[in-house]
Order: structure tokens, then C-alpha cells, then sequence
């Protein structure tokens, strides 16, 4: 069996696949659906100070090539996660990520400190896709500074391994990267939905209740894997590559650009199975290249590339 574990920063994971936050609730509620044994870690619903309803409906929308969301960060609060929500999802046979987002710098650091300090708890994500209340007039993940800020805090309060989940609603997000790295993040999460909307024309209204949405699914795979591709030339710090993953050969797409593990989101809804499928399929891609360990594999299309640039400059 070709060695599939991978690491990112003190976590390591028996195989780089991750379950996307907000894609399996907290994780117990998809239990009889997917077998968690096949997966390296899941992350868990955002979770913000306090309780949120989210938006109005409709929240979900299809679209060809993926799907529309606008959720809007539905969650229990830290006080029911902690005191509730904990116990159920310290049952999950995975490693456990909490996802989480503040609206100010000390919230997000609040939040880290909190989750982590449970030893339930292996790792934290830093979900930056929410508003920025402190600089309202610039969201929070297209602001390299404020980004720095937010990890810096977060940092500050933990040891364990963390997560920054960057998004891909930006010009420069390759500023944002290394801002995130220079802060003391272990690892970034590339990325989050894509910003986007649908007009139901009968109604002549948008489609989803809070008009705009987050893209996900295979329409957003090849804008995710060029993030992956650009962010992993400049950064030394694991990639996680997250956007449209369904199968084996979308997993390995991500890993040869850059990326040490994935995370696996939209894909569920259809097939719960596509982790274990993925995760086969990676072993049967390294017998059949007699690729050892699968931490090889990252970056392998960046290396080929620049051989053959230097095969072309040498000529
Ligand atoms: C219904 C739904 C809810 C989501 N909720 C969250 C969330 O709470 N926090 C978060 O960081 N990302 C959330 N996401 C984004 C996913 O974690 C993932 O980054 C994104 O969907 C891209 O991956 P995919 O194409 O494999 O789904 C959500 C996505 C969907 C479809």
C-alpha cells in the first residue's frame, strides 16, 4: 500500500483527504451516509461567537457545473458548540478541524483559543469569507494587512495546527497567501466559493433570498487550481486544494499543482462515497507511476514545467 499520509504543521492525517466546513453539518448528522474511516480529518460547521439563523431562503441553488449557497454562516454559537454540539462530534472516527469566524481580530482569537484549548479538537481553520466590521469599506479576505492581523491573533492563542481558509474573491489573493504565512499560519485552505448569482425570470427575482451566493462545485475546480498553482510558487507553508474536488483525477489535478492535502465539499451531496473512491484512486495512481508516498506527488506538475523551461532556454 503507497504511503498516503500528509502533514500540515503538527497534524497528520492517515490520508489528505478533508471533508469541506458547512458540507457535513458538524459531522455526526452524516454518520449512516459517510464512512469517516475513509477520510484524514473533517471540518466542522463555522461556528461564530454567537448563534446565527442565516439567511432567508431559498439558501441553495443549482447551477450547470456546480452549486450556489448562501447559508450565511448558520451555526449554534461557541457556547453550545463547546458545551453540546462537542460531545456528539468527538465521534467521529477522523481527525477533527472546527472552522471558525469572528467580525472583529479579538473575536477570531477568542474563538481559536476556545476550540483549541479542547482536546477534542486537532486543528483550527480560520474562515475569513465574512465581513470585515472593523474596515467596513474592504472585506476582510481581500486585505493582506487585516488578513495578517486576524492570524497573527489567532496564532497567539494556540499551538495546535492553523488553518487559513483564503477566498478566491480577490485580484491579489497571492498577497493575502503570504500575508497568512508570514503570520504564523501552518497551512492555507485554496479556497472558498467564488461570488455569484441567478435570476429566476418567471418571479423576476434573484434566485437565492440574500441575491448574491458562493460557487461551488466543478464549475470552480480550474479557478481554484490556478490559485493553488500561483500560491504555491511563492509560499514553503502546506496547501490544502478545495473547489470542485469529485474525483481521483481532480485530487491528484490539485496535489500536482501544489497542493499536500484537499478538501472534498459539494461532491458529497451527491456521491457521500467520492472520499473512499478518491482516496483508492490515489493509491492506484502511485502503483501504477511506482510513487511511494503520496507527499512526492506535491508540486510534481511544477517541476515537470520548469524542465521543460529549461529545456526551452537551454535550446
Ligand atoms: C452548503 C455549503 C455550506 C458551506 N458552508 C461553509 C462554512 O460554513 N464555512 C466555510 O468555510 N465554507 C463553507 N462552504 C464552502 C466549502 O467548505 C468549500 O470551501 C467550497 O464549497 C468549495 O469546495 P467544493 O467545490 O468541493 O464544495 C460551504 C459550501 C456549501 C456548498
Amino acid at each position: 500500500m503507497p504511503d498516503l499520509r500528509a502533514t500540515l504543521g503538527r497534524l497528520r492525517l492517515c490520508n489528505p483527504t478533508v471533508l469541506a466546513s458547512g458540507t457535513v453539518g458538524y459531522g455526526p448528522e452524516y454518520a449512516s451516509l459517510i464512512d469517516y474511516t475513509t477520510v484524514g480529518a473533517i471540518v466542522t460547521k463555522t461556528i461564530t461567537p454567537e448563534p446565527r439563523a442565516g439567511n432567508a431562503p431559498p439558501r441553495l441553488k443549482e447551477t450547470p457545473g456546480g452549486l450556489l449557497n448562501a447559508i450565511g454562516l448558520e451555526n449554534v454559537g461557541l457556547e453550545r458548540f463547546l458545551s453540546e454540539k462537542l460531545r456528539e462530534v468527538a465521534t467521529v472516527p477522523a481527525a477533527l478541524i472546527a472552522s471558525v469566524a469572528g467580525f472583529t481580530v479579538n473575536e477570531y482569537a477568542e474563538l481559536t483559543g476556545a476550540v483549541t484549548a479542547r482536546e477534542e479538537i486537532d486543528a483550527v481553520e480560520l474562515n475569513i469569507s465574512c465581513p470585515n466590521v472593523e474596515r467596513a469599506r474592504r472585506p476582510v479576505w481581500d486585505d493582506p494587512e487585516a488578513v495578517a492581523e486576524i492570524t497573527r491573533a489567532a496564532r497567539a492563542t494556540t499551538e495546535k495546527t492553523l488553518l487559513l481558509k483564503l477566498s478566491p474573491n480577490t485580484a491579489d489573493i497571492l498577497s493575502v497567501a503570504e500575508a497568512g504565512e508570514a503570520a504564523g499560519a501552518d497551512a492555507l485552505v485554496v479556497a472558498n466559493t467564488l461570488s455569484g448569482m441567478r435570476i429566476d425570470v418567471e418571479a423576476g427575482t434573484p434566485s437565492l433570498g440574500n441575491t448574491t451566493g458562493g460557487l461551488s462545485g466543478r464549475a470552480l475546480l480550474p479557478v481554484n487550481l490556478a490559485n493553488v498553482w500561483k500560491i504555491a510558487g511563492s509560499v514553503s507553508i502546506p496547501i490544502v486544494g478545495s473547489g470542485g474536488i469529485a474525483d481521483p483525477g481532480d485530487a491528484l489535478e490539485y496535489i500536482l499543482a501544489g497542493a499536500s492535502a484537499v478538501q472534498i465539499g459539494t461532491a458529497l451531496f451527491a456521491d457521500p462515497e467520492a472520499p473512499g473512491r478518491i482516496v483508492d484512486g490515489l493509491a492506484e495512481y502511485m502503483r501504477a507511476h511506482d510513487i511511494e508516498s503520496i507527499e512526492g506527488c506535491t508540486g510534481l506538475a511544477r517541476k515537470e514545467k520548469e524542465r521543460e523551461w529549461q529545456r526551452t532556454t537551454a535550446d
